[in-house]
């Protein structure tokens, strides 16, 4: 197939800008893309998250949706849909992703406890150390080596795995998460003997297992695409064997679940299930709705259906593909081989003569952004450094630039322009200057923080 499965019905102007404008914007900015206007952007890679286009369905389901407060059918049809994939006993809608988490880590974790997962996100390591507990990160060696091409580079080291329980001992550890496909590692996916691997070493010390399944339906695909055994199974039927690996999981329909907002904790356990309900009531909702309305939960229904028809994610893996593997040939550094939904520029690689501490990523970001109107997010020493009480910058291990692609929102004409102004800024990568960082908050500081370029004197 080499066009996209579906017809525009509705359409959103994008406003033209020019070089110059892009310079002055981005400055005003302080070189942070978050501080950018959403109307200032040509083509917005910001995230996939909650930024996808609904269909026509979709749209149709939220017109017979209902708003009873208690017992409305639309959570029924929620939970039904959400039940039929990942046959969870119990399903508990929040109203995103990072909310699940807290629930799910508040009513299992205690200060002390330590939490594996092959990586967690930027939201789940905190809601998980807000607890008290902590998160550690058991990626396969190859994870963390940017150009090194693996099937499944988002699998889980079980090596290290059984080596942590045996260190701090099965009773710290309240549970082990799998996050599909790994987002902080390049979108690479988990395979399904991974998963099994690991559900085989918690069953032997009685730890259950959550996936974070964000991405649950890409990471399917590519258990179909690359996993012997698997061609002739449905997305469908590997989201099903995935789950039932599993005792519970943490989900932002956002993603996968193809709505703007939303999200569930899943668990086949009655006790937790039960403490879960009680915080949620608390914190989100009725458990009926759980802080999102019953048109939301009608579009998750119908969402988390869609994004495993197969058409669906050939165009969406293919897409992203296309993107990746255009500028690999190229000669410019991605995180190999391309992910589901985001292709991740090496930043270190691209632009050597940067130091970490003057942020390859975000300098990057912001040529992509003033050459062709390109938001990025960087994954790198901005995000996951650390400037210490002395006011020294520790780089990140890595310094990547991600580029997200919303779903169902943009051709593969709009892919071409992004190519063609990461080509242009490659050409010119030389000239490219480093930042420094002249405003930081102390916690999250890439979503305020602010930049003037390096050797650039405050008054210049
Ligand atoms: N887990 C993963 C793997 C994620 O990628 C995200 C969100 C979350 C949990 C939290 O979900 O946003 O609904 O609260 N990722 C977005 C991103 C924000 O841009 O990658 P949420």
């Amino acid at each position: 197939m080499n066009y996209e499965p579906f017809r525009i019905k509705s359409v959103e102007p994008i406003r033209r800008s020019s070089l110059e404008q892009r310079k002055k914007l981005i400055e005003a900015a302080g070189f942070n893309l978050f501080l950018v206007e959403a109307d200032d952007v040509v083509i917005d890679l910001l995230t996939d998250s909650g930024t996808g286009a609904m269909s026509s369905e979709q749209w149709a389901a939220m017109m017979r949706s209902d708003e009873s407060y208690a017992g409305s059918p639309s959570f029924r049809r929620f939970s039904d849909s959400v039940q039929a994939i990942t046959t969870f006993k119990h399903v508990i809608p929040t109203h995103q992703g990072r909310a699940a988490e807290h629930i799910l880590f508040s009513v299992m974790c205690r200060k002390g406890d330590v939490v594996p997962n092959n990586m967690h996100f930027d939201t789940t390591r905190p809601n998980c150390e807000f607890t008290g507990a902590e998160a550690v990160d058991l990626p396969i060696p190859e994870a963390l080596k940017p150009a090194c091409q693996h099937p499944f580079k988002g699998n889980m080291d079980t090596v290290r795995l059984s080596q942590l329980i045996e260190r701090v001992g099965f009773q710290r550890i309240p549970l082990v998460m799998i996050t599909v496909t790994n987002n902080g590692g390049g979108g690479q996916p988990v395979s399904m003997a991974n998963i099994k691997a690991v559900k085989e070493i918690c069953s032997r010390h009685k730890i259950p297992l959550y996936l974070d399944a964000c991405r649950f339906a890409e990471n399917a695909y590519f258990i179909k695409l690359r996993e012997s055994g698997y061609a002739v199974k449905t997305p469908r039927e590997i989201a099903q064997e995935m789950f039932r690996q599993a005792d519970g999981c943490t989900m932002s329909a956002k993603k996968d679940g193809l709505a703007n907002i939303g999200g569930f904790l899943c668990t086949n356990d009655d006790s937790k299930a039960l403490l879960a309900k009680n915080l949620l009531i608390l914190k989100e909702g009725y458990p009926t709705y759980g802080g999102l309305a019953g048109r939301e939960l009608d579009a998750i229904a119908v969402g988390l259906n869609e994004a495993l028809e197969e058409d669906y994610l050939e165009y969406r893996i293919g897409l992203t593909a296309y993107l990746g593997n255009r500028i690999a040939d190229a000669g410019i550094p991605i995180v190999q081989p391309p992910g589901g939904h985001a292709i991740y520029i090496d930043a270190r690689a691209f632009l050597p003569h940067i130091p970490p501490t003057q942020f390859p990523g975000s300098a990057l970001a912001a040529e992509l952004y003033i050459e062709g109107g390109i938001r990025s997010f960087e994954m790198g020493t901005l995000v996951f450094g650390k400037c210490d009480s002395e006011g020294v910058e520790h780089p990140g291990p890595m310094d990547l630039l991600r580029m997200a692609i919303p779903r169902r929102v943009y051709t593969q004409s709009h892919i071409e322009h992004v190519i063609d102004t990461i080509a242009k800024v490659w050409r010119r990568r030389d000239q490219i200057r480093g930042l420094e960082l002249i405003y930081q908050a102390p916690t999250l500081r890439h979503f305020t923080a602010r930049f003037r370029r390096a050797g650039v004197s405050a008054h210049a």
